[in-house]
């Protein structure tokens, strides 16, 4: 299966991908993508050879549109979209156009701490002043609002005893490693399915 991941910041989701044992051979990352001219995450592509594109909306110095990135992605033939900390939120008729085939990953337990202006450190924050016992990450179908499509799997970590959002931050994210190749590998496997408006994993 040929994949798409989108970036806007350092890439170790992308990596972990990248390097994941479970998906040797089950997925290609075909072609990396940022909302950024210069994301820290090409370089990642750079080094695996990896073709990268910065994407916008509107026509811009440097970069594709979302429309020109269709093309590209069927001539790469690219199955799934995996959206690995991209904070744009994608044109509504892109997503129109890949139902069911864009994913992305959330670092907290949605349906709380999601949304608009809930991203990076800021997520972090307020499950720290929320006073929560437990956080986690989401990987999620991504339909025409942040964080809102339906919930594909999630990770659960104990936070009794941080003292920071970094703290949770940091356990956060090495869930993030192992749940995103996960859900990458199931989709690959044709083992999600859904129903009644709910996410079955076989
Ligand atoms: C991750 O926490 C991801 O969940 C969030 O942004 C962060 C990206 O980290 N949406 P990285 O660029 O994959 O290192």
């Amino acid at each position: 299966m040929n994949i798409a991941v989108f970036v806007s910041g350092r890439g170790s989701n992308l990596e972990a991908i990248l390097v994941s044992a479970e998906l040797k051979g089950l997925c290609n990352v075909s072609v990396v993508c940022s909302d950024k001219l210069d994301c820290p995450a090409f370089q990642i592509a750079k080094q695996n050879n990896i073709p990268f594109f910065s994407v916008s909306e509107f026509p811009k110095n440097g970069f594709v549109t979302f429309q020109e990135l269709q093309g590209i992605f069927a001539e790469k033939e690219i199955e799934l979209i995996v959206l690995a900390g991209f904070l744009k939120l994608m044109p509504k008729e892109f997503v129109r156009s890949f139902s069911f085939k864009i994913i992305n990953i959330h670092p907290a337990l949605l349906p709380s701490f999601g949304g608009k202006g809930m991203y990076g450190i800021r997520v972090h924050e307020a499950v720290f002043k929320s006073s929560a016992k437990v956080s986690g990450a989401t990987v999620h179908f991504v339909n025409e609002n942040y964080d809102e499509g339906l919930i594909i799997d999630q990770a659960v970590v104990s936070i009794a005893d941080v003292q920071s959002a970094e703290e949770i931050a940091q356990r956060v994210l090495k869930l993030e490693h192992q749940l995103l190749p996960s859900v990458i590998a199931k989709i690959a496997q044709r083992r999600v399915e859904i129903k009644n408006n709910r996410v079955y994993l076989t």
